[in-house]
Order: C-alpha cells, then sequence, then structure tokens
C-alpha cells in the first residue's frame, strides 16, 4: 500500500524545502523528493542555491574579496603586507564547507519539522479515484509509489549550454566547474555578461586571472537601470574586466593549452579569444524532464515552464508549481516566498505575492540591488515620475571603509509620491535595498523614507538622502 501524505514536494532547492518547512508547520503530513548527489557522491539537500549556486559562489566572492584587499587596498589605510598568496584548494575546500553546514542544516530542518526525504528522482504517475496523486520515487533501490492530496514541483532549473560547445567542468565550465578550480587560470573567457559571469568573473579576476567577458546583447546590464548599468560599466572595466558587447560567438575548440573561442565584435571583425578556462553563463533553463508530466496532463510554455497562475497553481487542482521551473525571476528568494505562499493556499489561507516587491541582487564589488520599477521602465509606462540620487562618494562611512563607489536612486510618483522603485550599487546593497522593499511593501512615500532617523555614520543614510534629493532636498549634497 502506497504511504499517503497530505503534500509531496518534488526537489528540495530554497523553494521546495521552505515549501515543505512551512505546510509541515502548517500541521500537514509532508514529504519532499531530492536526488542531488554532491561530488563525494552523498545525497544532498538544498539543490543548485546551497550546492552549486548562490552560497558557495558567495562564499569565493568573500574570500577573494580578502585577497584583493590584501593586495590592493590595505595600502591606502597604511598596512603592508607581503607574500601575500592564495592557497585554492585551502579556499575551495572552506566554501565545500560552508556548503556541507548548509545542506545538512536543511536535514535538521527536516527532522524537526518531521518531513520524510524520498530519497531519488520523483515523478508524476497519474491520480487516484480518490483524489490523490501518485508520485514515484526512482532512487538506488526500486521505485517506490507515493500518494499526495497536494503536490507541489520545484525542480528548478539548469545551466543553458551553448550548442556545439560541450561543457566539461573542467576546460569549459559551467556554474558547477566554475565553483570548482583547483588553480587560478592565467587567462579567463567568460561567455555571457549576466548574473553569473559578472560575479564568477570577479571572483577569478580577483585572483588574478585575466578576464574577458563576452556579451551577445549591445546594451551591458540591460535589465538594470540606466544609471546603474552605466556606473557599473565603469566600475567594473576599472577593475580590469574587460567586456566587450555585442559579440557573436563561433567556433569553440579544446587544445593541450586550453580553449581557443572564435567571435566576431559588433562591428563585424572576427577575433580569436586564447584562455585556459571558459565560463559559459548564457542563462538556464527550466527542469521539467522525466516529471512525468503527461500523466496528470500538465502543460509548459512556450518558454518552457510549468504553465501556473499568478499564484502558482497549475490546472490540476492540488498541483502547484513553484521557483525556477515557473515564469519570473530565477531568484532563490522569488522560489522561497512561492514555497510559503503555496503551502498557505493549501491550509486555505489567502496568501499572495507581489512580484513587484521582489528584489535583484548581483555580487559584484560593489553589489547592484534593485527593487520596483527602473527609469527606463516607467518612460515605457508613460508614468510621470521624480528621481533623486546620492553618491556613497560623500557618504563618511562608505569613505571610511574605502568603499566610496556607487549611489542610492530613488524613483517615486509624480503626484503621489509613491515610491515606484530603488536602484542601489554600493558594497553593501544586498542588505541596504531590504529597507526599500519594506517601503514598497507599505507603499511608502519618499517623503516617509526622508523623515525617518537613520544611524550615522552608515550606508544607509544614503538612502535617505536620495528619497530627500526626490524633492531636491538632501542635506549634504
Ligand atoms: P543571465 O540571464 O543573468 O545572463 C546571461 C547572459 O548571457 C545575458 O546577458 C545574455 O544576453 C548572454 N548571452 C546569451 N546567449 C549568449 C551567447 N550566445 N553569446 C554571448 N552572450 C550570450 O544568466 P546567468 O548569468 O547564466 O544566470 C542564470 C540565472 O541564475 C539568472 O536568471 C539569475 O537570475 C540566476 N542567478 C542569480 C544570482 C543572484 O541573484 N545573485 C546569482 C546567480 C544566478
Amino acid at each position: 500500500m502506497a504511504e499517503r501524505y497530505d503534500v509531496i514536494v518534488i526537489g528540495a532547492g530554497p523553494a521546495g524545502y521552505i515549501a515543505a518547512v512551512r505546510a509541515a508547520q502548517l500541521g500537514f503530513k509532508v514529504a519532499c523528493v531530492e536526488k542531488w548527489k554532491n561530488p563525494k557522491g552523498e545525497l544532498a539537500l538544498g539543490g543548485t542555491c546551497l550546492n552549486v549556486g548562490c552560497i558557495p559562489s558567495k562564499a569565493l566572492l568573500a574570500s577573494s574579496e580578502q585577497y584583493e584587499n590584501a593586495t590592493s587596498h590595505l595600502d591606502a589605510h597604511g598596512i603592508s603586507v607581503e607574500g601575500v598568496k592564495v592557497d585554492v584548494a585551502k579556499m575551495i575546500a572552506r566554501k565545500d564547507g560552508i556548503v556541507t553546514k548548509m545542506t545538512k542544516g536543511i536535514e535538521f530542518l527536516f527532522r524537526k519539522n518531521k518531513i520524510t526525504w524520498l530519497k531519488g528522482h520523483g515523478k508524476l504517475a497519474g491520480a487516484t479515484d480518490g483524489g490523490f496523486y501518485r508520485v514515484e520515487v526512482s532512487g538506488e533501490s526500486e521505485a517506490d509509489v507515493n500518494e499526495a492530496k497536494n503536490v507541489i514541483i520545484a525542480t528548478g532549473s539548469k545551466a543553458r549550454h551553448l550548442p556545439d560547445v560541450e561543457v566539461d567542468n573542467v576546460l569549459v565550465c559551467d556554474n558547477e566547474g566554475a565553483l570548482a578550480f583547483d588553480e587560478v587560470p592565467k587567462r579567463l573567457g567568460v561567455i555571457g555578461a549576466g548574473v553569473i559571469g559578472l560575479e564568477l568573473g570577479s571572483v577569478w579576476r580577483r585572483l588574478g586571472a585575466q578576464v574577458t567577458v563576452l556579451e551577445a546583447m549591445p546594451t551591458f546590464l540591460a535589465a538594470c537601470d540606466e544609471a546603474v548599468s552605466k556606473e557599473c560599466w565603469k566600475v567594473f572595466t576599472k577593475q580590469g574586466l574587460k567586456i566587450e558587447m555585442g559579440v557573436k560567438i563561433g567556433e569553440v575548440k579544446r587544445s593541450k593549452k586550453g580553449v581557443s573561442v572564435a567571435y566576431t565584435d559588433a562591428d563585424g571583425k572576427t577575433h580569436e579569444l586564447g584562455v585556459d578556462r571558459l565560463i559559459v553563463s548564457v542563462g538556464r533553463m527550466p527542469n521539467t524532464d522525466g516529471l512525468g508530466l503527461d500523466s496528470v496532463g500538465l502543460s509548459l510554455d512556450a518558454r518552457g515552464f510549468i504553465e501556473v497562475d499568478g499564484q502558482c497553481r497549475t490546472r490540476l487542482p492540488g498541483v502547484y508549481a513553484i521557483g525556477d521551473v515557473v515564469r519570473g525571476p530565477m531568484l532563490a528568494h522569488k522560489g522561497e516566498d512561492e514555497g510559503v505562499m503555496v503551502a498557505e493556499l493549501i491550509a486555505g489561507q489567502k496568501a499572495h505575492i507581489d512580484y513587484n516587491c521582489i528584489p535583484w541582487v548581483i555580487y559584484t564589488s560593489p553589489e547592484i540591488a534593485w527593487v520596483g520599477k527602473t527609469e527606463q521602465q516607467l518612460k515605457a509606462e508613460g508614468r510621470k515620475y521624480k528621481s533623486g540620487q546620492f553618491p556613497f562618494a560623500v557618504n563618511g562611512r562608505a569613505l571610511g571603509t574605502g568603499e566610496s563607489d556607487g549611489f542610492v536612486k530613488v524613483l517615486a510618483d509624480s503626484d503621489t509620491d509613491e515610491i515606484l522603485g530603488v536602484h542601489i550599487v554600493s558594497s553593501a546593497a544586498s542588505d541596504l535595498i531590504a529597507e526599500a522593499v519594506v517601503a514598497m511593501e507599505f507603499k511608502a512615500s519618499s517623503e516617509d523614507i526622508g523623515r525617518i532617523c537613520h544611524a550615522h555614520p552608515s550606508l544607509s543614510e544614503a538612502m535617505r538622502e536620495a528619497a530627500l534629493a526626490v524633492e531636491k532636498r538632501a542635506l549634504n549634497m
């Protein structure tokens, strides 16, 4: 007899494990299916984010920043250090230790919340007459069938590869291989100047690699506010990232010496870039293979994502899909919030997400973060807006830490003063953006932020000053 659950979640990345935890908190009998194996061959929870995404990349970003501080920035503080060296193996081992700690942490959460981990590949296998869905789990042993009233599909995404460019994760890498180099490559090529390309390109540049990023689009960071992309272009190229826009990638060849990438530049000239390693970071694709969607009559949208409504319901009652496998930004926190929302909907609560209030963060240095609309979007919508901007170059705390690149920009409605978007370039943008998210969730005006006391000296003062600048009354500029 198949084991019966109230909720089965397929996938234990940030979307899936959070959905499982919230459903368990609400009193449901929950199981979560996960098949991920780490490089040691052990089954691990956490999905891409914890194993080969957000968490390990942030560990390496921090290590490489420490190195760059020691080699390039300490001198300005009157501190001289000699003989600074990188032990890549130790750095990678530190990162792996953090990953293990985090993934084991989810095992603890599962035990604490009495969530059953079904180890293996989960697949929908039709429905019963009694309104249960069958979920088949095939692991090391024989496939085992479980049943649930509600199924949440949270199978995430995988790296998109280029046709005819084989990724071996040694010479030609996607995010997985690029987090596990055994030495600093002298010359590193990156295809795609998106989030992963810029973050991982920055890691290896700081550690000494000569990094060339090749991007197909003519505009740098096209999704960002134009003021942000302009500032970041200036800062990143000054730091030494070589970025070529508007290229067309040709043949990618491997040799004993490394990899050569043929490409045509924006003026139509052909080039051959020789590198020791190549990262391909041209986006990600939803994981929908082998899910048995047909067995229950679920379809994909035109872009290959599982079709859902604004609250992550599929067309089948009791079947939901969340995270990277559905429309919307591929951001861990977006998936987490969808997980909470769906668990609460199953419990009959009135949950919803304001997708306009989901913050975006790119962990370069300085970091980039934003929430709401960009100035280009507001122009395209014909919305009347006011804008206020304040640079960290005149913020005492930023000068003290030596991280004074960047600014805060606040966009507010011309008539109501409601905040419509906030854009930050700063060493602490990922944390500073939280204030803007709270403000927008509560429909605050720029005047509200301007009237709130902000600690001095702190980077957060720039948020207040940018809000005051909307009415042209910044105090320190
Ligand atoms: P992305 O969509 O951010 O960037 C891919 C870039 O590659 C784009 O600029 C695109 O124009 C370019 N591109 C596509 N095809 C190309 C080609 N043939 N030649 C040259 N350039 C080409 O995707 P990325 O960086 O791979 O990241 C994948 C996903 O993971 C993103 O959706 C992102 O949201 C998520 N992610 C989020 C992070 C964060 O929140 N900090 C960190 C890492 C990933």
